[in-house]
């Protein structure tokens, strides 16, 4: 606190992210990354974007991200003007907050989900009430007020993992038409449906993706919302009024290396959706409750052993897995899927854990 502080800085209520432990080898499953690195591809434009010399970095970037978006448009089947690019989809979310979401009637989204969520609405000092989810951690699209300054929620949702089935999502748009419904799909490519197939019938949507998770591309900050073109010039707008530059010339390279090598990203999400369902059946022996996942990581707590405490004796192993202190969701712990190996040193800590 200083005298110095604005206002809306003493009110802000900060993410916090989950750890980046600063060690040599930690077992590293509190983040969601992708535990493969990603296509060679990738690192090729990498490669040829530096050169020898690094002569390109002298010049500003693509303010448009314009062949990004156009390997984006070609990868869903959509127009490039569809598409809005930002740095990371963090950074997409908070221009829809301030591009769509301030509304005078409340945001609605649940009350177990990204914690980010509620610091855009602090920050943006947007009125909103969260919705919440039923016994079994699910949302339910009938419980969302039809009076409302728009909705949002994560399909796949995080923490939880549990994703709708995509008649779902269609319900609740034929029911809202009066405010823009955000479909935050962080984690669509684990396993749940997608509803940018969607964006031409319904001018209240907008869905938005990132590639720090399937693609492997957490380190390069690139995310996109796909949309009608009157939404997607309102994000623009707000970006322009920002900063005109989101993404840096690799992070463009290397995004768009990603969308064109579509058997990478097929054959390592499937290897991730096998890995969790190996994992799940590994929790479930050694007793552990599981919310069904169709994420890259699982939510899971153990009737006899507090959520806190296991997170706190797995760190003391440099084993990272992420406890959230909040209501309801306090007992369970959210375990990023990694290879084979990393998930089975986890069981292998877990279950001595258990035994003592
Ligand atoms: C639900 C959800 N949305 C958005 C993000 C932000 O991802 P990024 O900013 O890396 O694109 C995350 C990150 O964990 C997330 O869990």
């Amino acid at each position: 606190m200083s005298r110095y502080w604005s206002n809306i800085v003493e009110q802000l209520q900060p993410y916090v992210p989950g750890e980046q432990p600063q060690l040599a080898h930690p077992l590293k499953l509190n983040t969601n990354e992708n535990p493969y690195p990603p296509s060679p591809r990738v690192q090729a434009a990498l490669q040829r974007e530096l050169g020898t010399s690094a002569e390109s970095l002298r010049r500003y970037p693509d303010p448009a991200s314009s062949q990004l978006r156009a390997a984006v448009a070609a990868h869903h089947g959509i127009r490039p003007e569809q598409i809005f690019v930002g740095n990371g989809s963090d950074e997409v979310l908070a221009h829809v907050f301030v591009a769509l979401l301030k509304q005078a009637q409340a945001l609605l989204f649940p009350d177990v989900t990204y914690s980010f969520y509620t610091s855009y609405a602090r920050l943006y000092q947007i009125h909103y009430q969260t919705v919440p989810l039923d016994d079994a951690l699910a949302i339910r699209i009938d419980d969302y007020p039809a009076q409302n300054g728009g909705i949002l929620f994560p399909n796949p949702n995080a923490p939880t993992g549990r994703a709708l089935p995509l008649s779902e999502i269609e319900r609740l748009l034929k029911r809202n038409t009066e405010s823009v419904v955000v479909i935050d799909e962080a984690y669509v490519d684990f396993g749940a449906e997608s509803a940018v197939t969607l964006i031409d019938r319904y001018p209240n949507l907008l869905v938005v993706q990132t590639t720090s998770k399937a693609r492997s591309l957490a380190g390069m900050r690139v995310g996109f919302a796909f949309g009608q073109e009157d939404l997607i010039e309102a994000l623009n707008r707000v970006k322009d009024s920002f900063n005109s530059y989101p993404l840096d010339r690799l992070a463009q390279a290397a995004a768009q290396a990603s969308y064109e090598d579509p058997s990478w990203f097929a054959d390592h999400c499937a290897r991730i959706v096998a890995s969790r369902e190996r994992l799940s059946g590994a929790l479930t022996q050694l007793g552990f409750a599981l919310i069904p996942s169709s994420a890259n990581f699982v939510f899971a707590r153990h009737p006899d052993f507090d959520g806190a405490e296991l997170a706190a004796q797995l760190r003391a192993q440099e084993i990272f897995v992420r406890h959230f202190k909040l209501p309801r969701i306090d007992q369970y712990l959210r375990i990023t899927v990694g290879t084979d190996a990393e998930c089975d040193a986890l069981i292998a800590a877990l279950r001595a854990l258990l035994a003592r």
